[in-house]
């Protein structure tokens, strides 16, 4: 399922990460408060548990996530999408997939997995700021299949039009978050208009100008 996140707050970041003026500083920071609205969007419909708490005053009853969670970013932007999760849910487990993309194929390769034994109850959420071939996120949700995570979120900030329908049809199970869908991926696999090379722009390693990446 894709899940449009149209918030205005949402979008009004998405429009400072576009910007090619934004310097890594504020593209960090812009990427980690979107991290709290995908925090809330893929959270709003857990299943809580009820527990017993005390007030200064009486018994009162509280809650608990009733699944354990485990939040896998993508190296190396899903990186950027992180701080919430671990902020906002102190227990939740982090793992980690490093795919890398080969320049003339676009097809990804698996350089890094580390993922603890055991996931069968959790819920996966991969972070993964740009689907583009999908090659990525499809080889992120073959490995949580494979550990038999079965309820998986994507946050994703821009997706391929064509890349995100193909994702949505193969795995209808998953939910995809995304802030926006945009139409073209140039010879070169990136998303246009897009926001150029997500792990370049939070890092700081954008050597190769923008009109590259254009091409
Ligand atoms: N990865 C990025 O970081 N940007 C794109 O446009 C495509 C893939």
């Amino acid at each position: 399922m894709i899940i449009p996140i149209n918030h205005p707050i949402a979008q009004i970041k998405l429009s400072i990460l576009r910007n090619k003026d934004t310097t890594p500083d504020l593209f960090r920071k812009s990427l980690e408060e979107l991290s709290y609205l995908f925090v809330f969007y893929c959270f709003e419909k857990s299943e809580m548990d009820p527990i017993t708490i005390y007030t200064p005053l009486e018994e009162a009853t509280g809650h608990k996530l009733k699944e354990k969670h485990i939040v896998i970013p993508i190296l190396r932007a899903g990186l950027g999408l992180l701080p919430a999760f671990t902020k906002l849910i102190p227990d939740i487990v982090v793992g980690i997939i490093g795919l890398s993309r080969d320049e003339n194929t676009l097809k990804p390769t698996q350089y890094y997995a580390n993922l603890p034994a055991n996931l069968e109850d959790f819920v996966g959420i991969i972070l993964e700021p740009m689907i583009a071939t999908g090659g990525s996120i499809n080889k992120a949700i073959e490995i949580l299949l494979e550990r038999k995570i079965h309820k998986i979120k994507v946050c994703s900030i821009i997706a391929f039009e064509k890349s995100i329908i193909e994702l949505n049809e193969n795995y209808p199970f998953v939910e995809f978050f995304v802030l926006s869908i945009d139409k073209t991926l140039n010879s070169k696999g990136y998303i246009v208009p897009g926001l150029g090379d997500a792990g370049d722009r939070t890092f700081g390693t954008l050597i190769n100008s923008q009109i590259d990446i254009k091409k």
